[in-house]
C-alpha cells in the first residue's frame, strides 16, 4: 500500500522506559540522558523518558527524577513519564515531565502482578491523578496492558479492553495506547480488537503498542495503520519489555522487547507515511545504546 497524499504517523519512543526498565544492567543518569538527547536529535518528537513507580519494584527507573532535571530539551519534544498513582504524578509534575501516563490492564491477573490492585482499583486510583493532572494542565495518555492476552488469565475478550478504554476516556485520558503486553496478537486480532476498541473511543485516540515476542509486532502495526491507527508505540533497539509479563507466567522475568523504533520506521518509510525520524540517525542511536548494554559488561546476563 502507498499513501496518496503524505500521512503522518507519530512515533511515540518508549526505549528510555519500557526499554530500560527492563535491561538487567541499570544504566546511570548521564547515559539515560545521552540516549534521550539523542533520540530527541533523530526527529523524535514524543519520549518517554522515565518511570515514578516505586523504585523497589522497578529499580532501573529509580533515578528518573535525575534524569528530568539533568536533560537538555528541546522546543517540538514531548518528555512523558508513567505514574501509577497520586505519589508518582507529584514526583512527575516535580520533575516537570511535559506528560504523564496511566497505566491499566486488560487482565485482572496482570492488574495484580504489575500494580498490585484490580482493575476497579486502579481507576479509583487514577481519579485523584486526573484530577491533579487537571490542576495543572497536564495531559494524560493511558495504557492498557495484556490486550490480546495474559501471561496469568490466558485469552482476553476484546470487549474487555474496549470497557477499560471507554473508562479511561472518561477519566480524561487524551489518548489510549493499546499494549500487546506479551506479544501474543495476530494481524487478524489486532484489528479485531481495534475495531471493538474503536466502538467506545475515536480512533484518532488510539495508539498500539507491540511487544515482538513471536516477531508479529510489525505486521499487527501495519494492520492498525490500514484502520486508521496514527499514533504507534516502539523502543529504540527494541530494547526491554515488561518485568511483570512474562510469557509462562512467573513474576518477575519479564517479555521479550518492544517493536524496534528502526523497524517501525522502515515500515513507515515502505508504506508512504512521513514520520520526521532520520533513520540514519536512529540506526546509529540504537548502536551505540546496543554496545552500552551489552559489551561494557560482559559477565552481565542479559
Ligand atoms: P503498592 O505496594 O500497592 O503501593 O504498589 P502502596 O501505595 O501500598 O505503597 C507501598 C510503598 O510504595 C510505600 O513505601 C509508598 O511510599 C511506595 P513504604 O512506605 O513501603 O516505604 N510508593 C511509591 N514510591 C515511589 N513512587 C510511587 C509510589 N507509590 C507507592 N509512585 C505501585 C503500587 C503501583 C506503586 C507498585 O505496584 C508499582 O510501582 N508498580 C509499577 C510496576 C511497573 O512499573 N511496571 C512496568 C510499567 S507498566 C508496563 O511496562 C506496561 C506498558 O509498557 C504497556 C504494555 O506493554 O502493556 C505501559
Ligand atoms: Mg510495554
Amino acid at each position: 500500500m502507498t499513501q496518496d497524499t503524505q500521512d503522518t504517523v507519530r512515533i511515540v519512543e518508549v526505549g528510555p522506559r519500557d526499554g530500560l526498565q527492563n535491561e538487567a544492567q541499570i544504566l546511570d543518569t548521564e547515559t539515560k540522558v545521552a540516549l534521550i538527547e539523542a533520540l530527541a536529535e533523530t526527529g523524535l518528537d514524543y519520549i518517554e523518558a522515565g518511570s515514578f513507580v516505586n523504585p523497589k519494584w522497578v529499580p532501573q527507573m529509580a533515578g528518573s527524577d535525575k534524569v528530568f532535571a539533568a536533560l537538555q530539551r528541546k522546543a517540538n519534544v514531548t518528555y512523558a513519564a508513567l505514574t501509577p498513582n497520586l505519589q508518582g504524578f507529584e514526583r512527575a509534575l516535580a520533575a516537570q515531565a511535559d506528560e504523564v501516563a496511566v497505566f491499566a490492564a486488560a487482565s485482572e491477573g496482570f492488574s495484580q502482578k504489575n500494580i498490585n490492585c484490580s482493575i476497579d482499583e486502579s481507576i479509583a486510583r487514577f481519579k485523584p491523578v486526573m484530577q491533579a493532572a487537571q490542576q495543572h494542565a497536564m495531559p494524560v495518555r493511558g495504557y492498557i496492558s495484556c490486550i490480546a492476552g495474559c501471561p496469568y488469565d490466558g485469552d482476553i475478550a476484546p470487549s474487555a479492553v474496549a470497557d477499560v478504554a471507554a473508562r479511561l476516556i472518561q477519566l480524561g485520558c487524551r489518548e489510549i495506547s493499546l499494549g500487546d503486553t506479551i506479544g501474543v496478537a495476530t494481524p487478524e486480532q489486532t484489528c479485531e480488537i481495534i475495531n471493538c476498541v474503536a466502538e467506545q473511543v475515536p480512533i484518532e485516540q488510539l495508539a498500539v503498542h507491540m511487544h515482538n515476542t513471536y516477531d508479529r509486532a510489525i505486521d499487527n502495526i501495519e494492520a492498525a495503520l490500514a484502520l486508521g491507527i496514527r499514533v504507534v508505540d516502539s523502543s529504540v533497539a527494541g530494547l526491554g519489555g515488561c518485568p511483570y509479563a512474562s510469557t509462562d507466567g512467573t513474576n518477575g522475568k519479564g517479555a521479550p522487547g518492544n517493536v524496534a523504533t528502526e523497524a517501525v520506521v522502515t515500515l513507515l518509510n515502505r508504506l508512504g507515511y512521513s514520520c520526521g525520524v532520520d533513520l540514519q540517525k536512529l540506526l546509529t542511536v540504537g548502536e551505540n545504546i546496543t554496545q552500552q548494554l551489552y559489551t561494557k559488561a560482559p559477565s552481565q546476563p542479559h
